[in-house]
């Protein structure tokens, strides 16, 4: 399980005199589940076609499984989901796979059972026209499987699902790396992801500014929790003065702390006793996580 799936050192592109892709290396194991992030305008999708081999890199170099993008052992090992699906909607799901499958030298045979696996069995005979968001990403998911893939990558597959589809899809991914592939999959939004990657890329403007797990991202970015101290009848005042906080309302005071300092601050609120009637504790959110790493302000432009 030591092979690497993909590679990148020092890859550059340059579009108009600006770096969309900005000195990125990484490597990805056998097997990985991979998370690429990035505001609209991070990179994402250019870094895909240098993947795939749409398009060259002006500096750096690509390997797939060892083979140079574009390459036929490369198209071999790669399964792609672009970031736009479209499919012809007088088609149905059963169709379009068959099409596919023709396309790529793959027994139209196997469309009915991929359909089953991506949970669009029931729908195989309808009009894809008639497909909801979601039932056209799962379509898109079993079109770019049709071919068995070792690196699988996926462009935006969650966006715009709602979170129940999102989950499904994300099973289905789960599907697809517990047969050994690497999946690298693109996302604007930490939240998309979750837990559900083993790894985590941010790209900020064409760099990488982050590669690693997600417990691993929230430890490093040291953001402050919040405590928000509910007091009892009258007792806000007091509580503010001898905590330092800032009262936010007739009854709640709230203050921030190191992570480190948490059960230190936890102890002194307890102190307070009958001052007291209820602590909530808020770690910060992956949103402010990813915000941390990837930058406020939009990247594009
Ligand atoms: N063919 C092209 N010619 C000129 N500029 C391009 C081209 N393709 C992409 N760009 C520019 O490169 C930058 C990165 O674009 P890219 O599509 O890779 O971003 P992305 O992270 O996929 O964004 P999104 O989340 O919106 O899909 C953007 O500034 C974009 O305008
Ligand atoms: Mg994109």
């Amino acid at each position: 399980m030591t092979q690497r799936a993909l590679e990148l050192a020092e890859v550059t592109k340059i579009f108009d005199r600006r770096a969309a892709v900005d000195g990125v290396s990484f490597q990805l194991a056998a097997g990985e589940r991979v998370a690429l992030l990035g505001h609209n305008g991070a990179g994402k999708t250019t870094l895909f076609k240098m993947i795939l081999g749409f398009l060259k890199p002006d500096h750096g170099s690509v390997s797939v499984l060892g083979a140079a993008p574009g390459s036929n052992a490369a198209r071999r090992a790669i399964a792609y989901l672009p970031e736009a699906v479209a499919f012809h909607n007088a088609l149905t799901g059963e169709e379009v796979l068959r099409f596919y499958a023709r396309l790529k030298g793959e027994d139209p045979a196997k469309s009915a059972a991929l359909l089953e696996d991506v949970g669009l069995g029931a729908a195989a005979r309808r009009r894809v026209g008639a497909y909801s968001k979601g039932m056209r990403q799962r379509l898109g998911l079993a079109q770019a499987l049709i071919s068995p893939a070792s690196l699988v990558l996926l462009d935006e597959p969650t966006s715009g699902l709602d979170p129940i589809s999102r989950q499904n899809f994300y099973d289905l991914v789960e599907k697809v790396a517990a047969r050994g592939a690497t999946v690298l999959l693109s996302s604007h939004a930490l939240t998309e992801v979750e837990a559900r990657t083993d790894r985590i890329l941010i790209l900020s403007a064409g760099k990488l500014v982050a590669d690693n797990t997600l417990a691993r991202l929230r430890a490093d970015a040291q953001l402050p929790i919040r405590l928000r101290v509910q007091g009892n009848d009258g007792a806000a005042g007091e509580i503010a003065a001898r905590l330092g906080g800032t009262q936010v309302n007739g009854r709640s005071v709230e203050l921030f702390c190191d992570p480190a300092d948490k059960v230190a601050r936890l102890a002194a609120i307890a102190e307070l006793g009958p001052l007291v009637a209820d602590i909530d504790v808020t770690l910060p959110s992956l949103d402010d996580v990813y915000r941390h790493f990837s930058g406020d302000e939009g990247a594009e432009g």
